[in-house]
């Protein structure tokens, strides 16, 4: 075959490319139809970057195969990505929940791994045609910034991500590669997504806009503990993209509010001290006054806490702590952090990230059906099966 030749070409410079790089030899080249590497690490954390989580473990992950995460994670943990950022002198932070974020700018990353990846060879504005394996080299037709250009390589990686934020470069290569070379798909969906509400159950809440209450939603056998948001088009806020993952059309959230309170000995209390007020009020020293007014309406609440019974307190109370809301569907793509599923992890080698149906085809980083809960898992993920596949090759 003839072409320009490299050992290694990387289609995708985000997250997983740039750090397979950084591990893979130095005839490497890096290719993207962007026109800057790493745009979602530069948006991602609000500009700072939610780059790893101290607590990262296998169970923060979603696959077909819960297995398949392990290797690539405990090969390179957290704390390789903090030696990396102190090699480099980057300040960071824990926000909260052990996410951690850098002090200055998500660019400190990208140019970090910038520098890491010398010194392999960067391409952007550059579209991949046509991609052929002669059964020892793969051939990859290009148009590079406007001319074509063919890429001979004995290893090619897909580093393409996920169909998340279309808007930003996101595309289906990686599983249009996949399935060219015969690797099996799961079914895609948006997730850490923003859930919606149709038209009649918006209306119902339209009031709620803007008020920020914490609970803990449980939805198909997971729960998380954190502030749930009503939007002008549904629920946000961090437990709903955390519970986004596990949540079907059709299902229902169970909504725990204000878990940190034993609601119903909080009521009694409440009764034996001031039960001459109306209960909406008492309801408003623990959540938000126009959420209150709100459940006072829906539970058809009226009159003091004194004319409740024990038994009507309980029932109160178990409303509050099980709370039902049924999401009727997501934002979708446009606004999803991170696609759930991708390529089959069957076919797929969780130490090296390397196909078992093409010798020298490696898939890393969220094209493949591992998907980490909101709080910098991702982008571990991304870090770990970077450079599983970078120190194989
Ligand atoms: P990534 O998307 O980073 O890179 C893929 C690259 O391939 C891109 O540069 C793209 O241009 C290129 N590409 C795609 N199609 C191509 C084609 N046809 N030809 C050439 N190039 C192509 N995670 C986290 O852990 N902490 C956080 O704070 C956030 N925050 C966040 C905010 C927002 C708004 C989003 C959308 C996502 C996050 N994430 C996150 C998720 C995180 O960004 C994501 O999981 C990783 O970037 C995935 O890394 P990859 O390298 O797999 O894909």
């Amino acid at each position: 075959m003839t072409g320009h030749r490299v050992t290694t070409l990387i289609l995708g410079a985000g997250a997983a490319g740039l750090m397979c790089a950084a591990h893979a030899g130095p005839d490497t080249l890096v290719i993207d139809h962007a026109k800057a590497p790493g745009e979602k690490i530069r948006i991602s954390g609000g500009g700072r970057c939610n780059f790893t989580n101290l607590g990262t473990a296998p169970e923060n992950f979603l696959s077909e195969n819960p297995h398949f995460a392990k290797s690539a994670l405990s090969r390179y943990t957290q704390w390789d990505f903090l030696d990396l950022l102190a090699r480099h002198r980057i300040p960071w932070h824990e926000k909260t929940l052990g996410q951690l974020f850098c002090d200055r700018s998500a660019k400190d990353i990208i140019q970090m791994l910038l520098a890491e990846m010398q010194p392999a060879d960067l391409w952007l504005n550059s579209s991949v045609e046509d991609i052929r394996h002669d059964g020892t080299e793969f051939a990859i037709r290009l148009i590079r910034e406007g001319r074509p250009v063919t890429v001979i390589a004995r290893n090619l990686v897909v580093a393409t991500g996920g169909k998340s934020i279309p808007k930003m470069g996101a595309s289906a290569l990686g599983y249009q590669i996949a399935e060219q070379f015969g690797h099996r798909l799961t079914d895609t969906r948006p997730a850490l997504v923003p859930l919606t509400f149709n038209e009649e159950i918006k209306a119902g809440f339209a009031a709620l806009s803007g008020t920020a209450v914490d609970t803990r939603i449980t939805c198909n056998g997971a729960s998380f503990e954190e502030a749930m948001l009503f939007t002008h088009r549904g629920l946000s806020g961090p437990a709903i993209l955390q519970i986004s993952s596990y949540w079907r059309e059709g299902d229902r959230l169970s909504v725990h509010l204000r878990p940190d309170q034993d609601i119903f000995g909080w009521l009694r209390d409440r009764r034996m001290a001031e039960g001459g007020k109306a209960i909406g009020t008492h309801l408003a020293e623990i959540l938000p006054r126009k959420l209150a007014r709100h459940l006072a309406a829906e539970l058809g609440l009226s009159g003091n806490l004194a004319d409740l019974s024990d038994t009507a307190l309980r029932g109160l109370a178990d409303a509050l702590t099980a709370w039902e809301l049924t999401p009727t569907s997501s934002e979708g793509y446009r606004t999803a952090e991170v696609t759930l599923g991708g390529v089959a992890t069957d076919q797929v080698s969780s130490k090296a990230m390397e196909s078992q149906r093409v010798p020298g085809l490696y898939l890393i980083g969220e094209v493949m059906d591992v998907t980490g809960w909101l709080g910098g898992y991702n982008f571990q993920w991304a870090w770990a099966s970077g450079a599983a596949a970078g120190r194989a090759i």
